[in-house]
């Protein structure tokens, strides 16, 4: 059982513990001057609909300047913005009218590695082995006779070994350097104190420009196995994200480097926060970086990466609970963002995500997809996620119930996956579409200002349907996924027992998880046939419509206990 003192009032605890944090994938968010890609002003533009839609804070993933190999997962600079997006007085400006706004802004960043235009980078491709310049990343010699071998059997995430030779000063082949990610992707060296001493310069340059926090990408990998050791074969999928046999997940070294993060944090007022994309399995292995010295949160992807399964959602929630109350942590619960098949999709055809990595499996006949289950499910989730202990992060779309993108065609596949798995992985653009915010074709369904903007002319082309889940459509419908979506925040501020605190499961069968949380509130969520629902003085919101208290499969529904 947990050490920790009872959780004071919501009003009075950190808002990390209960928000409910809006993910903004910002070159398919909204697009202000017209170029086809979104930016920054497009994002302040649309303030307004994300403060009606009840959101307590946005994530921004990375907007520094960037050759976007990987859309920004690449960076060059890291205390700049990207000038496609905009400049940094835009950011600025973003940051103050989003706090006017109430709303929290947290920027991602991106530790693990940098882009290969890097200004270190470069000067360490430059510079001489042993170098002080070539120490910020993992440059090696090569095995074999010649040093022509890589120094070890890593792989890279997206396929491929994870190691690049490069060309010495002198035209022959000399170093390897580490990659785990693309080749243009160069990972740093964490022993290196330069290293370090950046990404607190980072975290201060931002914080002092009033952003609440950070989401830390690859949080799990910044620390590699000391003499960078063989990958030793796994059996099992927990065993591929843990750090007996992956030297370069999860090592004990991290944990070092975010006591001093939370330190830089809490120097500066007003609950500052960071939230770790960590794959690593067990919970408890999760429960290690939220530690009262450590980060705030932590993506909570066991949940993720369940089926559409009753039993399997239970088990992942107890699992996680347990793991976190250990350390007095809020879970973080997720169903979407940018890496993973969008859970319409996903939760129709019983894909489950690659604990691997950070990709689903994304076989299954897309003929056989049927969008009205999936939409069922996907809302029905949603308000599962959103009544259970703790805080949610919502990627954008999902109050929309997108589905995933199936038909970009392949000459216009732009995740390095796609190249990097020899063509085999058709990897992660169909949950990045641009978001139709007009049902009309101009401009992108509405994406950006410039009306002249056919849909395939987006950065990724839209779907010839793509309006029919636009904003616009779904704005005034009573019975639409957003208008649920707002209602469900709406009701999840006014209801105090909701957020962070206690829940007790309710036995209602196999088929169903129900629980209950303060104030006589309940949330039943139907995977099997029908059932009755319990007595209850009122219906506070479904899914889906509920006639007679019966409540249909694939349903969800929040009740006032009689
Ligand atoms: C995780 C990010 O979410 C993903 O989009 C990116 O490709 C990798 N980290 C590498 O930065």
């Amino acid at each position: 059982m947990s050490q920790h003192a009872p959780l004071p009032p919501r009003n009075q605890r950190p808002w990390w513990r209960d928000a409910v944090t809006y993910q903004i994938y910002i070159r398919s968010f909204a697009d202000s001057n017209g170029d086809g890609k979104g930016d920054v002003e497009g994002i302040r533009t649309r303030l307004p609909y994300l403060k009606e839609l009840g959101v307590d804070a946005i994530w921004i993933t990375p907007w520094y300047p960037s050759p976007q190999i990987d859309h920004g997962y690449d960076v060059a600079d890291y205390m700049n913005i990207e000038p496609d997006y905009g400049t940094l007085a835009d950011a600025e400006r973003l940051i103050k009218e989003s706090h006017e706004q109430g709303i929290r802004l947290l920027v991602d960043i991106v530790p693990n590695h940098s882009s290969d235009r890097h200004v270190w980078f470069q000067a360490a491709l430059k510079a001489a082995p042993g170098s002080r310049e070539r120490s910020r990343y993992h440059f090696v010699d090569g095995k074999g006779q010649d040093g022509e071998l890589p120094p070890n059997n890593w792989t890279a995430v997206f396929g491929g070994p994870a190691w690049e030779r490069v060309v010495e000063a002198d035209g022959k082949p000399g170093q390897w350097y580490l990659h785990l990610f693309a080749v243009e992707q160069p990972d740093f060296n964490w022993d290196s104190k330069d290293v370090r001493d950046h990404f607190i310069e980072v975290l201060k340059f931002w914080l002092d420009r009033g952003v609440d926090g950070f989401r830390i990408d690859v949080a799990h990998g910044m620390v590699k196995a000391a003499g960078l050791p063989d990958i030793v074969q796994a059996d099992t999928d927990s065993e591929m994200l843990s750090a007996n046999t992956r030297p370069f997940w999860d090592q004990d070294g991290v944990h070092e480097i975010y006591r001093e993060w939370r330190r830089i944090l809490d120097s500066y007022p007003g609950d500052r926060m960071a939230v770790a994309e960590a794959w690593v399995s067990p919970a408890s292995r999760i429960a290690r970086y939220l530690r009262h010295d450590e980060l705030a949160n932590s993506f909570n992807f066991d949940f993720l990466s369940s089926p559409w399964e009753s039993e399997s959602l239970k088990r992942m929630i107890n699992r996680s609970m347990e793991a976190l109350e250990e350390v007095g942590a809020p879970s973080s619960w997720v169903f979407n963002n940018h890496d993973v098949v969008r859970s319409v999709d996903r939760f129709d055809l019983g894909l489950i995500a690659g604990a691997a990595n950070t990709t689903l499996e994304r076989q299954g006949d897309p003929f056989r997809l049927n969008l009205k289950r999936g939409t069922l499910r996907a809302r029905a989730g949603a308000l599962l996620m959103l009544a259970l202990p703790g805080g949610a992060y919502v990627y954008q779309g999902e109050e929309l119930a997108l589905p995933e993108a199936r038909d970009i065609p392949e000459d216009r596949l732009s995740d390095p996956r796609w190249a990097m798995s020899d063509h085999t992985d058709r990897g992660r653009d169909g949950c990045r579409v641009p978001l139709p915010w007009k049902t009309d074709a101009a401009g992108a369904f509405g994406f950006s200002s410039n009306p002249a903007l056919k849909p395939d002319q987006a950065w990724l082309p839209q779907g010839h349907n793509w309006g029919e889940r636009a904003v616009e459509a779904q704005l005034d419908d009573p019975s639409s996924t957003l208008t649920m979506y707002r209602r469900a925040l709406a009701i999840r501020h006014e209801e105090s027992g909701l957020g962070d605190g206690p829940m007790t499961w309710i036995n209602a069968g196999h088929h169903v998880l129900a629980f209950e949380r303060p104030g006589h509130f309940a949330c039943y969520v139907n995977f099997g046939d029908a059932i009755q629902l319990p007595p209850h003085s009122h219906i506070l919101i479904s899914s889906a419509p509920i006639h007679d208290s019966v409540l249909p499969t694939d349903t969800a529904v929040w009740l006032r206990l009689a």
